[in-house]
C-alpha cells in the first residue's frame, strides 16, 4: 500500500533545542553584524538553511561506530573499516582519506593542473574552481543549454554540453589533464547529472585519452533522480546505481560532509599508481598519514557507517520530497525557482522576484536578510554580493550571471512541520516584496567578500 503521506524514516532520540526569537530581537542580532548572515551566532537562527555541508544529523549507529574508533596512528582499525566501504562503494583502486573536499581538491590541482591548463566540467563548485585558478588553469563550465535556463525544468539539468566537450577536447587536447564531472551540480541549482550523460562523457574521454573525474559530493542524491528519471534505472536498486557511477569515472574528490553523514570528511581517489603515489606524498605534508588524512580513527568509522546509510531510498525519497515540497509552497506563492527543486537545496531566483532592485544593490542579498528578519531562517545569497566583482572607483559591480537566493537543507535535522515554517516565512516574504529595498557594500575584503562585507539597506 502507498500512503500520502511522506514520513521522516527516522525516530528523534537526542534533541537540540532551537531559539525562537522576535522580528526586534533580529533586527537589533543583523544590524550588529552589518547586515551579513554570516556574522549571526547560531543561537539566533531559528531554521539554519546556510548550507547543507557538515550541518547533518549523525545517526545512532554513527554514535556508537565513534566509540569504535581506533587512533592508532598508522593502521587503524577505523581505517581499514572505512577502506572497506569506500572501495566496495567506488571501486577505486587507490583511496586517500582527507579532512574535507577542498583538501582533496588542493592536492589533485597540485599534482595534476599546471599554468595554462584547461578543465572542464558541466559546472565547477567555487572551492574547486578556485583551487585551479590557483594554479593560473581554467576552470571551464560547459553546462547543456537546459542547466542555464533557470526557470523551466528538464529532469537532467546537471549535464555537460556534450558537443561543447568533444571540440574543446579536440582543439585543445593537450592543455587539458582531465574532465571533472560535478554530482549534483551545486552551483548550477543542485541538478542531477544522468547515467547516460557520465557514459558519454566516459567514452569522450576514452576517445580523446583524458582522465575522468567526478566532484561526487552529492552521489546519493544523483542516484535516487537517476532512480526516478532515467527509463533504464528505475528498478535498480540505488546503492548499484552509485557504484555503477563512480566505476564510470577514473577516479573523485568527495566531501563526506554532504552524502558522506558526516559533520567533517573528504576523499581523494584514484585507479592511477603514479598519482596516488604523488597524491599520498602531498598528503603527509598538508592533511596527515594516509590511513587517516586530516581525520580522527573515530571519524573515519562515524563515515564508513554514513556512508552504509546515505542509500536508503526511503531517506531519499524524504529528502526530496522535503525540497520539493518547499518548492511547490514557493511556486504557489508566486516566488520564481529554480526548478525543478534541487536535492540538497531550493534556489530564489532573486533576478526574478524583486526586478526592482539591481544587480548592484545584492537583490539576493535583500530576499536573504528579510527571510532573516521574517522568520530566524537563515539562507544565503549566490549572486553578485558573492561572484560578482567590485566596482572600483564608486563604480557599481560588475554583475554575476544569476541573482539566488539558496535554501539548503541539513540531512535528517529537520522535520515537515520546520519546512511549513519555512514555507509560511516565504508567504510572507512574498506578501512584502514590494517593500524589499537594495544594500549598498560599505566596506569590504578583496577576496570572498560576501563572508565578511559589511552592508547597509538603501
Ligand atoms: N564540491 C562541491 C560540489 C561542493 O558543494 C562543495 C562544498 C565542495 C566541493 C567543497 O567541499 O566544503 O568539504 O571543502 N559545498 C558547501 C556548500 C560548502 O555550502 O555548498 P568542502
Amino acid at each position: 500500500m502507498k500512503f500520502k503521506t511522506i514520513i521522516e524514516p527516522f525516530k528523534i532520540k537526542s534533541v537540540e533545542s532551537l531559539p525562537i526569537t522576535t522580528p526586534e530581537e533580529r533586527e537589533g542580532y543583523l544590524k550588529r553584524e552589518h547586515w551579513n548572515v554570516f556574522g549571526l551566532k547560531s543561537q539566533e537562527v531559528t531554521v539554519d538553511l546556510l548550507t547543507d555541508s557538515g550541518t547533518g544529523s549523525m545517526s545512532s549507529e554513527q554514535w556508537a561506530a565513534i566509540m569504535r574508533g581506533d587512533e592508532s596512528y598508522a593502521g587503524s582499525h577505523s581505517w581499514q573499516r572505512f577502506h572497506d566501504v569506500v572501495s566496495d562503494l567506488t571501486g577505486y583502486k587507490h583511496i586517500i582519506p582527507t579532512h574535507q573536499g577542498r583538501a582533496s581538491e588542493k592536492i589533485l590541482a597540485t599534482i595534476t593542473v599546471k599554468e595554462g591548463d584547461i578543465i572542464p566540467s558541466n559546472s565547477h563548485f567555487d572551492t574547486t574552481r578556485a583551487n585551479f585558478e590557483f594554479v593560473k588553469a581554467e576552470a571551464l563550465d560547459l553546462l547543456c543549454k537546459e542547466g542555464l535556463d533557470l526557470l523551466s525544468p528538464s529532469p537532467f539539468k546537471g549535464n555537460i554540453d556534450l558537443d561543447k566537450l568533444e571540440k574543446i577536447l579536440k582543439e585543445k587536447n593537450e592543455k587539458i589533464p582531465f574532465v571533472l564531472m560535478t554530482i549534483t551540480n551545486n552551483t548550477g541549482g543542485g541538478q542531477p547529472v544522468s547515467m547516460e550523460n557520465l557514459k558519454k562523457v566516459k567514452e569522450l574521454c576514452g576517445k580523446y585519452n583524458k582522465m575522468f573525474l567526478l566532484d561526487a559530493c552529492r552521489f546519493a542524491e544523483n542516484a535516487w533522480f537517476v532512480s526516478q528519471r532515467e527509463d533504464e534505472y528505475k528498478d535498480v536498486e540505488i546503492r548499484d546505481i552509485t557504484k555503477e557511477a563512480f566505476r564510470l569515472a577514473d577516479g573523485c574528490t568527495i566531501s563526506l560532509k554532504k552524502d558522506g553523514f558526516g559533520n567533517i570528511g573528504g576523499i581523494l581517489a584514484f585507479n592511477d599508481d603514479d598519482l596516488a603515489e604523488q597524491a599520498r606524498n602531498l598528503l603527509i605534508l598538508t592533511e596527515g598519514f594516509p590511513t587517516y588524512g586530516g581525520l580522527a580513527g573515530r571519524d573515519l568509522d562515524a563515515l564508513a557507517q554514513g556512508l552504509k546509510e546515505i542509500t536508503d531510498k526511503n531517506y531519499l525519497e524524504y529528502r526530496a520530497r522535503s525540497i520539493s515540497y518547499l518548492g511547490e509552497k514557493a511556486l504557489s506563492f508566486g516566488i520564481p525557482i529554480v526548478q525543478p527543486a534541487g536535492g540538497h537545496a531550493l534556489y530564489i531566483d532573486a533576478k526574478t522576484f524583486v526586478p526592482h532592485i539591481p544587480s548592484h544593490e545584492y537583490p539576493g542579498h535583500s530576499v536573504a536578510c528579510e527571510i532573516y528578519l521574517i522568520g530566524g531562517v537563515r539562507t544565503v545569497e549566490l549572486g553578485t554580493l558573492a561572484f560578482g566583482v567590485a566596482g572600483e572607483n564608486g563604480k557599481p559591480d560588475e554583475p554575476s550571471t544569476h541573482e539566488l537566493v539558496r535554501l539548503a537543507a541539513p540531512r535528517r535535522t529537520y522535520t515537515q512541520s520546520h519546512f511549513d515554517y519555512v514555507a509560511e516565512v516565504l508567504e510572507k516574504l512574498a506578501e512584502n516584496k514590494e517593500k524589499l529595498k537594495g544594500y549598498e557594500i560599505i566596506e569590504q575584503p578583496k577576496q570572498l567578500r560576501h563572508f565578511t562585507a559589511k552592508l547597509r539597506p538603501l
